[in-house]
């Protein structure tokens, strides 16, 4: 399958000023303010958490949204990879990582392999990893994240949407 799930729904992102616990409720601020592993966090709420990559290729600048155009700097071609992550077989957060070919050089090459290993296991365990920004935003009633990070100062983008039977709503 090479169909993507995140461009069907516009992503409306919210102002850097509303990212408080009047316009975002505090307990789903605490998610999409996570610095750490997301697959750690959801491993605190289950017993197995698994990830299931849906699309691994390599695209075109023109396959890439507006918002993440205007992210990355200007590349031939982008390595994305999306997954669905479950909580206990339950689905519980898709994510998308758009990764411009110059940023895939020396051990970096390796996430184009990673298969089902998470993201969060191969950056964090990098001491180069960096975090520009978290934008918060929502799609189709789903709180949405988008994190612009570096791995030795070359940027990616991972936007994650937190599907409904998310620990972050409970
Ligand atoms: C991934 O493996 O691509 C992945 C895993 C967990 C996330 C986001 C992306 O929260």
């Amino acid at each position: 399958m090479d169909e993507t799930l995140f461009t069907s729904q516009p992503i409306h992102w919210l102002a850097e000023n509303d990212k408080n616990d009047k316009i975002v409720p505090a307990n789903i601020l605490d998610w999409l303010l996570e610095l750490g592993s997301m697959t750690k966090r959801f491993e605190q709420h289950s017993q197995q958490v698994t990830v299931i990559p849906y699309l691994e290729r390599y695209v075109s600048q023109d396959k890439l949204s507006a918002d993440e155009v205007q992210s990355l700097p200007e590349s031939p071609r982008y390595w994305v990879r999306e997954v669905v992550m479950y909580g206990d077989g339950i689905p519980w957060l898709l994510g998308r990582t758009i990764i411009p070919e110059e940023t895939l050089t020396d051990d970096d090459q390796q996430l184009v392999d990673i298969g089902r290993m998470p993201l969060g296991r191969y950056l964090f365990s990098r001491e180069s990893l960096t975090r520009d920004y978290i934008h918060i935003g929502f799609c189709a009633n789903r709180w949405v994240r988008s994190s612009r990070l570096r791995l030795s100062n070359k940027p990616l983008l991972l936007t994650e949407i937190f599907l409904p039977e998310s620990p972050a709503y409970r």
